[in-house]
This record gives C-alpha cells, structure tokens and sequence, in this order.
C-alpha cells in the first residue's frame, strides 16, 4: 500500500486509486447493510464530524445497503443530519441485504453512480456479507473501508461488533423479567435468542441473566440431558430458565429453519428451535413450559453507551483510514486499541463460541 503524502494510492492487487490522492479534498460516501443494530447511526455521525471537521471533506449517504450505490439512492450528510442521532437506533440510511455480485451489471452501476456523485472512496458499515462484498469491490478498483457491526458478535479478526453489547443488555433484561413470572407459576421458560450460526448473545446473556441452561449452535444438545437440568431445578423448587440460540440444533438433528427461503446472500431464516423444545421438556417432565422468542426486540431501539463508544471509535478510525488510502480494510477492537485489520482476513470465516466458553458455563447449568 502506498503511504507518502500526495502520492497516489494503490492497493494490494496492484490497483490505482487516482481520486485518493493523500491530503486531497475528497468526497466520500457511507452506507449500511444487512441487518440494522444500535450504533449504527452513531458510527454515521463520527464519520461525518471527522470527514467534514478534520479534513474539510463532503459526505454522501447511500440509502438501503449495497442498493443505494447501484441504484443512485443518496442523501446528503452534513452536520444538520447528524445532530441528535447518536442515540438513536437503526440506520438513518436504511439497510438491505442486496448482493451487487447477484445483480446484472451490479458493480458496473456502482461504479457509474460513484462516477456521477464524484465519490472519491465509501465507507461501508456491515456484517460478513456487507464487508465481504467489500472487499471483493476493493479487489476490483473501487476504495472501500469496512466497518464491523452486527448483533451476532461472529466477525473475525475484532474482539466485539457494535451492537452486540445492547443485544445482550435487552436479553439479559428479558431473562431477569421472565424469571419472576417462570418462579410464580411454576413454568419451565425456554428464550429463544438471535445470532444465527453463533451463540455469543445466548451464552453472554444466558450468564449475565442466570440462566440454568445455555444452548448454542457451536455443540449440539442432547434433550435427555437438558430435561435432567430442567428436573433437577423444579426438584429445588425454582423455575428453570433455558435460552437457546435460534442457530442450536439437537444431536442427531438439524437447524429448526422458519422458512427455506434464502436471501441474496444465501441464507436460511432460522427460527422455532425455543418451541420445539418448550414442547419436549413439556412433553417428557409433565410440567408446563413456554417458549418466548425474543425477535427483533434485541435489535431495536437505543444503543448501550459501550456500543455508542465503540462505533464512534469505528467511525473516526475509519476516517482516518479513508484519510491515508489505505483501503481493504476493516477498522477493528483489539484489546483496547482500534486496528485495521485486512477484509479478506475480516471476512475468512466466523467467530463462533470456543468450546472452552461453554464448558467454563456450565457449572450453572441445572
Ligand atoms: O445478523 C443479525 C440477525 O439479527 C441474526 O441474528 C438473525 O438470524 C438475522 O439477522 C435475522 O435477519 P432478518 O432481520 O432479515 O430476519
């Protein structure tokens, strides 16, 4: 990568980027993609304040993910936009889970409408799928910086995702109200949480929340097993609490899908797993049990004042990035420190729950 001042910049593969000359006034454009969680508006106002204060820059929104660049959906970001939205939840900007790579002409548009609105770099916030199409558009000429965000926690190569913290905050929440209702009526309540093929939000909260058994997608369950848990905390006369992952699957079975449909990324929607085994244990113990599933609920709303700190942090580190064209990227938290770390090693392969986290857990268990 090149680092002089003035000079041009280029990248790994050898691509010039002739619009992101060091120390040039510059033009850039944000969007979010997939899933919203909380902070990412806090990340747009960090970007904005520091392209616009540090650097005298224009920032240019994208609207709606991926879909924004292809189609030309863009609102104007100056300081006006971004007063008062550091608290709140979503994305001022929309998201999608659009796939340029799975549109006719997709890339070839993206870069027509970046041509058009003189975006000089983009700045893209995402999950694996938004920062993988990220570094497939850095491959291919165009200059984006990664921002990691998802509730899920499953990125590669940071320590935590923005968003993650409140999604563990509202279940952990959830589990400490369920508790008192569970204990009043006697009732086995299994929580069934997101995180799709990871069980960070279910094992963080299933701790924070107490709860008496942790299910996640990393170790297959035997129900047997859980239902001796579930006994042995109805025979101490409390009332068992268990959360499950909506990505957990029993031995010998499969992901409990909520429909077959794939989305441009190719995934499955998960969902069903908590009533699947609410019925079991209701089934084999004879006690009454519920399922609640949480949805949505922990990606709305407000982010926690970690995840306000943290995808500030992200956005200003991804200015700076922008700042010395070094592109490819995606800003990460290592410790306490914020890196840049390649996309290609961002997005290689998920961060799931390591076996010894759960094994540390299950002392709870029961
Ligand atoms: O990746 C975030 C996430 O909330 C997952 O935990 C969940 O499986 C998925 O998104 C749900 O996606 P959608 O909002 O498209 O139903």
């Amino acid at each position: 990568m090149t680092r002089s001042r003035n000079t041009r910049v280029a990248s790994d593969a050898g691509h010039i980027y002739p619009n992101c000359e060091r120390g040039k006034q510059m033009r850039i454009g944000v969007l979010t993609g997939g899933g919203d969680c909380p902070g990412l508006n806090a990340v747009i106002r960090a970007v904005v304040r520091k392209g616009i204060e540090a650097h005298g820059w224009e920032v240019i929104g994208f609207r709606n993910g991926w879909r924004g660049p292809i189609e030309g959906l863009t609102k104007q970001l100056g300081l006006d936009e971004v007063e008062e939205i550091l608290t709140r939840g979503g994305t001022i900007l929309g998201s999608s889970r659009t796939n340029p790579y799975k549109e006719e002409g997709g890339v070839e548009k993206i870069r027509e409408v970046l041509a058009q609105h003189k975006v000089d770099a983009l700045v893209a916030i995402g999950g694996e799928d938004t920062l993988g199409v990220a570094k497939r558009l850095t491959d291919d000429g165009i200059p984006v910086v990664g921002v990691p965000k998802t509730i899920d926690n499953d990125l590669g190569a940071t320590d935590y995702t923005f968003g993650f913290d409140t999604a563990v905050h509202i279940a952990t929440e959830a589990l400490d109200r369920l508790r008192t209702t569970a204990e009043s009526h006697h009732r086995a309540l299994v929580v069934e949480v997101m995180g799709r093929h990871a069980g960070w939000i279910a094992l963080h909260s299933g701790i924070a929340g107490g709860a008496n058994v942790i299910l996640v997608p990393e170790r297959q369950f035997n129900v047997e097993k859980v239902v001796e848990w579930v006994e042995r905390r109805f025979e101490r006369q409390y009332a068992p609490i268990i959360v499950v992952a909506e990505g957990a699957v029993p031995e010998g079975g499969a992901e409990v899908l909520h429909s077959g449909e794939l989305d441009a990324f190719g995934h499955v929607r998960l969902g069903g797993v908590g009533q699947w085994l609410a019925e079991e244990i209701a089934q084999r113990t004879g006690k009454e049990s519920r399922a609640v599933v949480l949805g949505h609920v922990q990606r709305g709303g407000t982010p926690t004042a970690y995840d306000r700190v943290l995808a500030t942090r992200f956005g200003l580190h991804a200015v700076d990035a922008v700042h010395d064209g070094d592109f490819g990227v995606m800003v990460a938290l290592r410790g306490t420190d914020i890196v840049r770390v390649k996309l290609s090693e961002a997005t290689a392969e998920l961060k799931t729950v390591p076996e010894e986290r759960l094994t540390e857990a299950e002392v709870f268990f029961g």
